[in-house]
């Protein structure tokens, strides 16, 4: 008798010194205290070892004691479900911090491209887009660069293999055309859009990108005019410190040509790895429409004159927010599309 007391006291202690946090545990409990080979079971099975006189005392012992047992297992069951998820199976720690709730963010490419279209919708031009496949005509023979034209090969062109006379555009100007070809004069207009060309791809070049061209057509536009345009979109973009030049180039569509340079945003042209220790960093090319441009389409050279520029959206934002790989802005990985919120 006294053995069977000493037995369910120790066990009494055990059960409540048993803390169960998960289904298996619980699981655990049963089989241990409550199971067919249990320790309840063990004591029952010494009922046989108590003195005839002793055994109702006994019983009522073991009863009370299974009573207590079976009670802590529906205690911890109870409490252990209130723990547990709607889908039952994981436990939730309500003093953990919330699961943080994932947000899309702007591309850092649209930000840096919406940021263009609003400086010039500002003063005054309208936006305008256009197909990426395009006809040799609007891609080339349009812009004055006709079929063997060596200027041809500064575009590394991807052609539709069934029809070579159609192309993945290789700049916006083919956009520019379709509005000239409209007659509708004077023009303001900007092409932003993504174009396509055959390089070999590396952490500076891509086959595809973004551009945003601009083309302003109508009586008198003159050199001054685009320079001053200009100069007014590289302070709205980079700041009003920034400074430009002008360096001579060549484009088969423009005349004169130039590349625009603006004094390096990132170091305040004391010299970087972005403007190579130059002060300077090239941003886009433009020039004076050709005047076979402007008869390609019906407008009149003698009445009308017009500049026109192009700018590449990925390097600009490469050179903002300091991406030294231009691959990462199409692999949409999510840890690098975070740090744009
Ligand atoms: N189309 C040229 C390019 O893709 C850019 C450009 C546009 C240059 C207009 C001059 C004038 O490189």
């Amino acid at each position: 008798m006294q053995s069977l007391k000493d037995g369910i006291n120790s066990i009494r202690e055990e059960i409540k010194e048993t803390a169960v946090s998960n289904a298996e545990q619980l699981e655990q409990f049963r089989i241990k205290f409550l199971g067919t080979k249990g320790k309840l079971k063990g004591l029952m099975g010494e009922m046989k070892n108590v003195a005839k006189d002793q055994k109702r005392e006994a019983g009522q012992m073991l009863n009370e004691f299974k009573q207590f047992a079976e009670g802590r297992f529906e205690e911890l069951k109870a409490q252990f479900k209130t723990n547990v998820t709607s889908d039952g199976d994981a436990a939730t720690d309500a003093s953990l911090p919330p699961l943080p709730n994932e947000t899309g963010a702007r591309h850092p490419l649209s930000t840096v491209q919406e940021k263009m279209i609003s400086i010039f919708e500002r003063i005054g031009f309208t936006v305008a887009e256009g197909p990426e496949i395009e006809d040799d005509w609007h891609n080339f023979s349009a812009l004055n660069l006709p079929e063997h034209h060596p200027a041809r090969d500064m575009q590394d062109t991807f052609f539709i293999s069934k029809d070579p006379d159609w192309v993945l555009r290789t700049h916006t100007s083919s956009v520019q055309i379709r509005t000239m070809e409209k007659g509708v004069l004077p023009i303001r207009q900007i092409f932003p859009g993504r174009v396509y060309r055959n390089e070999t791809i590396s952490a500076r070049a891509h086959c595809f990108f973004h551009q945003v061209e601009g083309l302003y057509i109508d009586e008198k536009v003159s050199f001054a005019d685009l320079k001053q345009t200009l100069y007014h979109f590289v302070q709205q973009m980079f700041g009003e410190d920034v400074q430009v030049r002008f360096r001579p180039s060549y484009f088969p569509f423009t005349e004169p040509s130039a590349e625009m340079d603006v004094s390096c945003f990132i170091c305040d042209s004391k010299g970087c790895s972005v403007c190579k220790h130059t002060g300077w960093v090239e941003i886009l090319g433009c020039g004076m429409v050709h005047p076979n441009v402007l008869k390609n389409t019906g407008i009149d050279p003698e009445k009308y004159s017009g500049f026109a520029f192009g700018m590449g959206v990925d390097r600009t934002t490469m050179l903002m927010y300091g991406i030294n790989d231009i691959r990462l802005l199409s692999e949409n990985d999510i840890r690098f599309l975070k740090q744009f919120k």
